[in-house]
């Protein structure tokens, strides 16, 4: 795609890719180590906060990682012109695709996960909230079990972003 060789199309999908890769990992890491201990610490007016920032966090990560990924494919796509053997034949096309895996993973959870998980965890809250009697045991086990469950995807979604900084911003050197 001779498109794709333009220098000035090149500038802007590496303005876009790097622009919102540094806004995905950036936002990611802030919201697991210091916004959810800071909510929790904070008990019911945290939960209120996460609950009022979540849909606009989620928009917002909706956009950037969106355009991190399609940025990061047509760029990835130039690389094809000499073949798909790049990947293993040079070290750079091996950590890209390395990158660009993990970071596709993480899309992957974040679109399909996170939100449905936060969504149910909502409803709960909200059913025992307006409980007029204090929460039965199974309801709390559960909330405990989602909320766990959260915490260890968002833990494991932390470790594809950091493979995925690590392996882009090594790439090219190797
Ligand atoms: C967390 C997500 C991501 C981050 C933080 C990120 C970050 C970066 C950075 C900083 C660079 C510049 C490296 C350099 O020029 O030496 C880069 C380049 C690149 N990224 Fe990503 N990236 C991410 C996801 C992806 C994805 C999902 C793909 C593919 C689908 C991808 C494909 C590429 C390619 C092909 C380049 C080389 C661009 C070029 O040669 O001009 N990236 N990335």
């Amino acid at each position: 795609m001779t498109i794709l060789s333009n220098l000035y199309v090149i500038l802007i999908l590496r303005i876009l890719h790097i622009g919102s890769g540094i806004v995905w990992v950036g936002s990611a890491t802030l919201y697991l180590l210091l916004i959810i201990p800071a909510a929790r610490s904070a008990q019911s007016a945290g939960q209120k906060f996460l609950q009022t920032l979540g849909p606009k966090f989620g928009a917002m990560m909706g956009i950037v990682t969106t355009v991190t990924v399609l940025s990061g494919a047509l760029l990835y796509v130039r690389f094809f012109a000499g073949g798909i053997s790049f990947i293993w034949t040079t070290g750079a096309g091996f950590a890209f695709t390395v990158g660009a895996v993990a970071a596709l993973g993480s899309y992957v959870m974040g679109a399909g996960f996170f939100g449905k998980m936060q969504a149910r965890i909502e409803k709960l809250g909200a059913e025992m909230e307006s409980a007029q009697s204090a929460p039965n045991p199974a309801q709390v086990q559960e909330m405990n079990r989602l909320q766990s469950s959260l915490m260890k995807a968002y833990q494991f979604d932390l470790v594809l972003l950091a493979v995925a900084m690590l392996a882009m911003a090594v790439a090219r050197y190797l």
